[in-house]
């Protein structure tokens, strides 16, 4: 079971934060800054007003911040230089939470008071990454994007970094003249400083966690597609990237029909460079996205959808913590699955959807530890990325369709409005969902028996849901009859595909693999070869299923494709991809050297988080029992790798990727 709030390290209702928001919380922040591509870092004064929260005890009088990989050079308190000290919380530790910085406040102050902390990250602080001119697709100038969710907004700026916290922002950014400067928030225009310099200003009026706060800083372009809609990237992909997310101002009218109006005024895409870890983040007002999504014929832009819904579910109505981050990302997609089947006027297609979820949160189960399977997971002592899966989205998902089912969906369509409405610019625990949900139905006879409890708080799958099978079935037929040619019962499927969308092929492949992983069996090496000469696979352009058919082709261990392979897996940097392959080759007998000499190779490409994650993966790579000495020698290689070659922010990654894997091991 969770512990109590007295139970915890932090003393804190949230595992995550060392700030002390229960006590002093800051409401606004205004930010002054300047970005150096020189040094890797970017310094300024992050000012905050804090509010001391009415419950708490008067002699109280130290508002606490978290601060991860910060230089901290002083503090003033409503103009007056203060004291401050910066110090590990026992249990909890500095490798994942950072420091906590303390600030004592005049016993005077009742309202607001302004703190000022003059700081400057460093070349560590993981929420940035530094990219230099070679990753860059126009090769001349470096560029920056920041990722803070879960818990590294506190290693770009002192910050009270717990969603429970929500802040308006303003910024002053400085950067260099060539650059253009982009924030999650409103742009307030630019000027030009006297040495020559620009000045970006933005500002966030709605009340927003601080895992919300972004910045991107790069030579960049833009394309309006609409009134309240921009697309950015580099100059050079601009228009590809305006073709591909054209439908953005379609999905988010059909977002508001599903729930509330808009509340952040705009919507802008960036697409950044491929080394970015995740498929979307719901950066307020401008969503960032991989360019893995640029398929040419905007088969993948289910994502900026999932984006757009997280302007609701996530940003506007967010978990309380991230123990309840299904809260943000269950919600999501089921709303993205909505989106997507009225868009396409066809409610079969978030059946077809689910389908394709259902084989996630499979493989995630069998890889995860019990802790982490449950819905709501027990994360104290953890980097809550270490707990990331499907199982917040899928299981998330899951639940929200059982209860739909059992109201029916009007009615849990118009509780879904009902819901945002009510905790809108706040957060949301599971116990205060399944409250305000039982409250909405009250009485419901078909919800008399249901297992709130076992949902929450068991580890593994949920129960097995019935889904549609209209739109899977085609592609599920043709999965089985490779299936049977690769036993020898059968000629190579003569099924014309041509006509086949994205989503049918991706699902015809994933019923291979799952029913290869169910079957625990491999394919015949000819099986993926003819299956290359039927559709032209190894040439595909098309990221998801081009993945999917290197799944299939390192479990055949077929290496006539182990070069397109591991090209797929050095030129983009998504986790959802090179996850899997690293994890799949290091296991194969085909590609475990490759694996290796191949991660340590690129290893500065990757953005820190997926280095650690892939490092950590590697290291469990045998799975059984029993086999800790080897994994833990090849996690280790992998470090002193990183050590010898002075790359030291990869070293620090995969330090603590051992970490990682050995505490899975022990769960
Ligand atoms: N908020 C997530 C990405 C994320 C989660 C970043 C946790 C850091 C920690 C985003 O909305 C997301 O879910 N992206 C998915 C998109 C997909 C489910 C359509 C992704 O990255 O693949
Ligand atoms: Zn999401």
């Amino acid at each position: 079971m969770a512990l109590t709030d007295s139970e915890r390290a932090n003393n804190s209702q949230d595992p995550s934060t060392l700030s002390n928001p229960d006590v002093f919380r800051c409401t606004h922040l205004q930010l002054d800054c300047a970005v150096s591509f020189e040094t890797k870092t970017i310094s300024g004064v992050a000012t905050y007003d804090v509010e001391r929260v009415s419950s708490a005890q008067s002699d109280e009088d130290k508002v606490f911040f978290d601060a991860k990989e910060l230089i901290i050079n002083g503090v003033k308190v409503n103009g007056k230089e203060t004291a401050h000290t910066l110090s590990a919380v026992p249990g909890m530790d500095p490798e994942v939470f950072g420091l906590r910085l303390s600030i004592t406040l005049p016993r005077s102050s009742l309202g607001t008071s302004k703190v000022s902390i003059s700081y400057s990250t460093t070349p560590r602080s993981s929420a940035i990454q530094w990219l230099p001119p070679s990753q860059t697709l126009g090769k001349l100038r470096p560029y920056l994007f920041t990722q803070c969710q879960a818990i590294h907004a506190r290693t770009l700026l002192p910050c009270q970094d717990a969603p429970a916290v929500k802040i308006t922002y303003k910024a002053n950014v400085t950067v260099s003249a060539w650059a253009t400067c982009l924030m999650s928030a409103l742009s307030k225009g630019s000027t030009t400083t006297s040495s020559g310099k620009t000045i970006w200003t933005w500002d966030q009026p709605v009340p927003t966690s601080t895992y919300l706060i972004a910045l991107c800083v790069g030579d960049l372009s833009s394309r309006d597609i609409s009134k309240r809609c921009r697309v950015w990237a580099e100059p050079g992909i601009v228009d590809a990237v305006a073709y591909e997310f054209a439908e953005t101002e379609e999905f988010l009218k059909t977002a508001e029909e599903l729930t509330i109006p808009y509340m952040w005024g705009r919507y802008d895409v960036v697409c950044l460079p491929p080394s970015f870890p995740y498929g979307g983040m719901e950066n307020p007002c401008l969503t960032f996205v991989t360019p893995t999504l640029l398929a040419g014929d905007r088969s993948l832009a289910d994502v900026v959808a999932h984006e757009i819904a997280h302007s609701w579910t996530g940003n506007l109505v967010t978990n309380s913590t991230w123990e309840h981050f299904w809260l943000n990302e269950g919600w999501t997609t089921w709303l993205q699955r909505k989106i997507m089947a009225k868009m396409k006027d066809d409610d079969k297609f978030f059946d077809f959807d689910a389908i394709g979820g259902w084989k996630h949160l499979t493989d995630d189960v069998a890889l995860l530890p019990d802790n982490f399977s449950r819905l709501v997971p027990i994360i104290d002592g953890c980097d809550p990325d270490e707990a990331f899966s499907g199982v917040p989205y899928e299981k998330g998902f899951n639940l929200l369709v059982d209860l739909e089912r059992r109201v029916g969906s009007p009615a849990f369509g118009q509780y879904a409005k009902t819901y945002l409405g009510t905790f809108k610019y706040v957060t949301v625990t599971s116990t205060e969902f399944r409250t305000h949900f039982m409250n909405y139905f009250k009485g419901h006879k078909n919800l008399k028996d249901f297992d709130w409890e076992g949902w929450f708080h068991k580890p593994g799958l949920c129960p097995t849901p019935t889904f549609d099978r209209t739109l899977s079935q085609g592609s599920e037929d043709l999965a089985a009859a490779w299936l049977s040619y690769d036993e020898g019962k059968g000629e190579v499927p003569k099924v014309d595909t041509k006509g086949w969308n994205t989503n049918q092929r991706t699902c015809f492949l994933d019923a291979m693999l799952v029913a290869l992983e169910k079957a625990d069996r491999k394919l015949q090496k000819g099986t993926t070869v003819s299956m290359d000469r039927a559709y032209g696979y190894s040439k595909v352009k098309n990221s998801e299923i081009l993945h999917r058919y290197s799944l299939l082709c390192i479990n055949a261990e077929d290496d006539t494709n182990l070069k397109t392979i591991l090209k797929f897996v050095t030129t983009q940097g998504r986790m959802k991809f090179v996850r899997p392959l690293y994890r799949a080759l290091y296991k194969s007998k085909m590609g475990r050297s490759a694996a290796i000499k191949t991660f340590k190779e690129n290893a500065d490409f990757y953005h820190p988080i997926a280095a650690k994650m892939v490092a950590a993966d590697m290291g469990m790579g045998e799975g059984g029992e029993g086999e800790d000495e080897g994994a833990r020698k090849a996690a280790a290689d992998v470090a002193e790798f990183f050590v010898d070659n002075k790359m030291a922010i990869a070293a620090v990654g995969i330090a603590a990727a051992v970490g990682i894997y050995l505490t899975r091991r022990k769960k």
